[in-house]
Parts: C-alpha cells; sequence; structure tokens
C-alpha cells in the first residue's frame, strides 16, 4: 500500500468525519484500493475489507451484525467456504445454489433481501438476522470466486446504493486478489 505520511492503517476505518451513504461507501472502495496497492494475497486483502465494511456501516448507524466472505472451494467449484469475516460465528460451506450466498454465487446476481424470511431458503446462521445483501466476486473469465455478504439487524437494511458501491468492491477484489494461493 501507499503509506500516506502520519496516517496509520488503523486510521483506514474512521468513517466517523464522512457522513453520507454515499460518501462513506465511496470511501470505503478507495480505501481499500490504497490497502490492497502492492498486495494481492486474498486473504490479508479480504480481512481488511471486513474490517472497512463493519466499521463503515458502523458509522452510519446501520445495525450491520455480519461483514465478510465466502470464498469457492478451490477443488470443487460448486461449493463456497467461509472466509474472512466481522461479527459471530458462521456456517462454514454453502452449496452453489443454496441461501442467499449459494443463489449469488451460482447466478452472479446480486441479492438483496428486505425480509430474510421471505427468502425461501435463506440459511440463518444466526436467528436474529432479518436483512442481508449478497455480492458474487465474478472473474473476467465467468468464474464465481466468492461472495461478499452483509447482514443487518434491521428489514431493509441494503439497497441500491449498496448494491452500486459493493459491486464496485467485487470489482476491485478481482483485479487485486491472487485466489490461487
Ligand atoms: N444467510 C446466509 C448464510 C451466511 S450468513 O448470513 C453469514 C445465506 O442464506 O446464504
Amino acid at each position: 500500500m501507499v503509506q500516506v505520511e502520519g496516517k496509520h492503517h488503523a486510521d483506514y476505518t474512521d468513517f466517523e468525519a464522512v457522513h453520507s451513504r454515499e460518501d462513506v461507501l465511496e470511501m470505503l472502495v478507495m480505501s481499500y484500493k490504497s490497502l490492497s496497492e502492492g498486495q494481492d494475497d486474498w486473504v490479508c486483502n479480504l480481512s481488511n475489507a471486513s474490517s472497512l465494511l463493519w466499521h463503515a456501516y458502523q458509522s452510519l448507524n446501520v445495525n450491520v451484525n455480519w461483514s465478510g466472505f465466502y470464498i469457492t472451494k478451490r477443488d470443487k467449484d460448486d461449493e463456497l467456504l467461509l472466509g474472512p469475516f466481522q461479527g459471530k460465528v458462521a456456517c462454514q460451506s454453502i452449496l452453489f445454489g443454496k441461501g442467499v450466498c449459494g443463489t449469488a454465487a451460482s447466478s452472479q446476481e446480486t441479492q438483496v433481501v428486505m425480509d430474510v424470511n421471505k427468502f425461501p431458503d435463506h440459511i440463518a446462521c444466526d436467528g436474529e438476522t432479518l436483512s442481508e445483501i449478497v455480492v458474487p466476486i465474478v472473474s473476467a473469465e465467468g468464474k464465481t470466486l466468492g461472495v461478499i455478504d452483509l447482514d443487518c439487524l434491521d428489514y431493509n437494511g441494503f439497497g441500491e446504493t449498496d448494491k452500486k458501491y459493493l459491486e464496485e468492491l467485487a470489482q476491485l477484489i478481482v483485479e487485486t486478489c491472487n485466489f490461487l494461493r
């Protein structure tokens, strides 16, 4: 990463001075870009991305209770495995086509779920979650590499603005991370 003079790594999670959802999420994308410069290890980059996501939504007073990633297994391309995250312990493995994550992975389309009780196949890792957004991470060759997953303790936690910026983040992840090691 480019070290900005006088800036500590933890300062990247300081979203408090920025207010609108658009501005906070734009700052999140820019912060990810800076932090991943010269670094292509996916565990390293997605660990910091989970933290950025967590702190960005906390600063907006959105009751996010889980932010993180599921990554496509290297030896089985129809199964997601738990990746870096912030929040409570979650289910380790999700088949493509199952739950919100598996649906995003197989359809390669972002799933914005306003009420998880109305998503027939929702996998309740945490019974307190009420809404969710899952964004697929798709390589230039069209392979699903994984998904970004955010859960919220309120209904209607996420919408079009989140979809726009999280899809931008997913694209940046494709460009910056090497998933082969
Ligand atoms: N609810 C997700 C499972 C993952 S947890 O939210 C962390 C789903 O239905 O795929």
